[in-house]
């Protein structure tokens, strides 16, 4: 029989909530940037690695952007996801829904054309060599205004067969989902689905707003919605997904330990949940990482490891087909391994 290590790195398993900026590892900021010619404030791989302490979300914001500003080339865009590709395909991720923040690069100048194609040509390589799949969600940045939000809307109409859906991301308190009601509305309109972060450090209400102003097809985090009952009871009705990101929660101080983490107890509620990295060059672990310190912090079973794994697909943005393939591999893989 296999450790429960050793199961939940060989299962197969969806990823959801992942920022492609967020994946951006030392080493490789540091070559882009040189073949750049940008300065970064850092003089060495480790003096990165030892500025990542962050005491919230903005904290880790001002470093994230920061970081994302040496990117310049398409090809840098494809380095970035082909780097993220690699180490998910040593964790057995099979499919995976990527978020990239186009304002982050369109402000500095750089052409939308440049970060979307760049993503999207590592996106089909990633198909054709090892049979990921991958879906692109496009984010507004939250404390920008909604008319910027809008332009961004109209410049990736263009790419619409290569973007499946919309996201909110960015400092969440202070610019709530009803903020970006109307750019929302043109986005499924224009046939993009629709996700938002919502109840990260910001209120149960933000989520509320979330699904009843967005109309989102998930939640991204969601964690303060155990502040509210009739929010958690409709999100059970709803069987709305919710992309949890635990060691993403650590790191910016979501929760004070991991032993805290609401994960379990929001699985025992009938909540929907995913496990996924959000950021994982800055918060200390691929999705595997993710797993293994919820494994350890929480009581967590490998039957807790196949409703996770089987959820990452019911709640991906596949055909249903696709998913009931996927979750068929989940399946097999448990009866050979429990
Ligand atoms: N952008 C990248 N990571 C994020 C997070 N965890 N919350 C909000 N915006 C983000
Ligand atoms: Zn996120």
């Amino acid at each position: 029989m296999k450790s429960l290590e050793a199961f939940i790195r060989g299962i197969p398993k969806a990823e959801l909530h992942l920022h492609i900026e967020g994946t951006f590892e030392p080493e490789l900021m540091f070559a882009i940037a040189q073949r750049n010619h940008k300065e970064i404030k850092y003089n060495s791989v480790d003096e990165v690695k030892r500025a990542y302490q962050f005491n919230n979300l903005q904290d880790f914001l001002d470093i994230y952007y920061a970081g994302a500003s040496v990117l310049i080339e398409e090809q840098d865009f494809y380095d970035l996801t082909w780097a993220y590709l690699e180490k998910i395909h040593e964790e057995n991720v099979i499919h995976t829904e990527i978020f990239f923040d186009p304002q982050t690069h369109t402000d500095r100048g750089i052409p939308f054309a440049t970060v979307v194609m760049g993503i999207h040509r590592a996106l089909e390589e990633g198909k054709k060599k090892w049979g990921i799949s991958s879906k692109l969600i496009m984010c507004f940045l939250r404390h920008l205004d909604e008319s910027a939000a809008v332009k961004t809307l109209e410049e990736a109409i263009e790419y619409k067969h290569v973007i499946a859906g919309v996201g909110l991301d960015s400092s969440e308190v202070g610019h709530p989902p009803s903020k970006f009601q109307r750019v929302f509305e043109r986005a499924k309109q224009a046939g993009f689905l629709t996700v938002a972060h919502a109840g990260e450090e910001g209120p149960a209400a933000y989520i509320w707003e979330a699904l009843e102003l967005l109309d989102v097809s998930r939640v991204d985090h969601g964690n303060n919605c155990l502040q509210d009952d009739k929010l958690v009871e409709e999100l059970v009705r709803r069987k709305m997904p919710l992309t949890v990101c635990p060691l993403s929660n650590l790191k910016l101080k979501v929760v004070e330990e991991l032993e805290e983490h609401p994960l379990k107890t929001m699985m025992d509620k009938g909540l929907m949940v995913t496990v996924n990295s959000d950021d994982p060059a800055y918060f200390g672990g691929y999705l595997n990482e993710n797993f293994l310190a919820l494994s350890q912090a929480l009581n967590i079973s490998k039957e807790d490891v196949v409703v996770l794994a089987k959820n990452s697909f019911i709640a991906s943005f596949l055909d249903l087909e696709v998913k009931k393939e996927m979750i068929e591999k989940v399946d097999a893989y448990s009866r050979l391994n429990s």
